[in-house]
């Protein structure tokens, strides 16, 4: 089946001072329809630039898409038009972030924001998007909907205002959700029950979804591939299972052993990844993981390694995989 989403070979750069922060570079990748997938990796891998490129939200300057296309529904995205874009984003892809304080408007109730996107996208009519506003307000399990629908974001808690972020991404029912990071913010039983409203609707709606979290726990509980981006490019993918009993990248294997699981053992303590990601004004030539990798060979230094496949669905990035590759012990 085609896929709803495929990314090629993306380059996202930034101008600063001193010059060039190469935050994306020759990302692929592809969604399909109905299925979620999670993007994984340090602060500063390049995670929200690559979802913001899809929106095509990131200003520019100060940045510059140098490389790539963003293939949506069969069309390149980055060759529409600002004006066609709009069309796009809330109709047809959606996005909720961690903070749905800056994304709502703090000034306009939130039952004219869930409408907005109703009246402009779907030409109902005002009385049929209230109508559909409730629902949706209803089906992400806000209680009294209909007198919620005429408060003002402040009014509601921090996970009730993520649930009304949901509703208004999803009222127009779009293929793609993007979701940055949606429950960093939430304390945890808070953040159980958002991944289970957005299960829910995926369910519900089949909407494909593309998940960025630090929280391996809603990574396993919802994703059926995972992708690992380090320093900008992605270094594994795989589907769940093959990304977490069967990691082969060194640099996934450190950020499971550094971030909480739920299948953790309790004498099983969390280590960090020692070191910092590379300055991306000046990255590596060689492997981006070179300086902090336990196992770097002089080639790694030297020459980016090339994708490795080992199924049709897990892909590896490191100089271990070669086929000539002495055979190392790895943890
Ligand atoms: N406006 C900007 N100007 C310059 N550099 C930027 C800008 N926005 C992002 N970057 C750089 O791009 C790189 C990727 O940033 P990005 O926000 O995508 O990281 P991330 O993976 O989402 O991290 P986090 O987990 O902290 O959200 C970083 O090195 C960041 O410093
Ligand atoms: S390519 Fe080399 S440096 Fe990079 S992760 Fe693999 S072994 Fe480590
Ligand atoms: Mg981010």
């Amino acid at each position: 089946m085609e896929p709803i989403l495929e990314v090629k070979d993306l380059h996202v750069s930034f101008s600063v001072r001193g010059g060039e922060v190469k935050a994306v570079r020759g990302v692929n990748f592809t969604v399909g329809r109905g299925e979620t997938i999670a993007i994984v990796g340090e602060s500063g891998s390049g995670k929200s630039v690559t979802a913001q490129t899809i929106m095509r939200l990131i200003p520019s300057p100060p940045s510059m898409i140098k490389q790539g296309e963003i293939i949506f529904n069969g069309q390149n995205l980055l060759a529409k038009s600002n004006k066609d874009m709009e069309a796009v984003r809330g109709k047809d892809i959606g996005m909720i972030f961690q903070d749905p304080m800056t994304s709502l408007n703090p000034t306009i109730k939130v039952g004219k924001q869930i409408t907005e996107g109703l009246i402009k996208h779907q030409n109902l009519s005002a009385a049929d998007a209230k109508k559909r506003g409730v629902e949706m307000l209803k089906l992400v399990g806000i209680k009294n909907a209909e007198a919620r629908f005429n408060q003002y974001p402040h009014e509601f808690s921090g996970g009730m205002r993520q649930r009304v972020m949901i509703a208004i991404a999803l009222s127009c029912q779009p293929a793609l959700l993007i979701a940055d990071e949606p429950t960093t913010a939430l304390d945890v039983t808070i953040q159980a029950q958002i991944i289970s409203v957005m299960k829910d609707m995926q369910q519900r709606f089949g909407t494909s979804i593309i998940m960025i979290t630090h929280d391996l726990g809603v990574v396993a509980g919802m994703a059926d591939r995972v992708m690992v981006m380090y320093a900008g490019e992605v270094v594994e993918t795989g589907t769940s299972m093959e990304i977490f009993k069967n990691p082969q990248h060194p640099y996934t294997r450190g950020l499971l052993r550094s971030l909480p699981r739920i299948d953790q053992r309790k004498d099983e303590p969390l280590v960090p990844i020692i070191g910092t990601p590379p300055d991306l004004i000046k990255p590596p030539i060689g492997c981006p993981f070179a300086a902090r990798c336990d196992h770097a060979m002089s080639v790694c230094e030297k020459i980016d390694p090339a994708a490795t496949h080992l199924s049709d669905t897990h892909m590896s990035r490191c100089w271990l995989l070669h086929p000539m590759a002495q055979e190392v012990t790895t943890s």
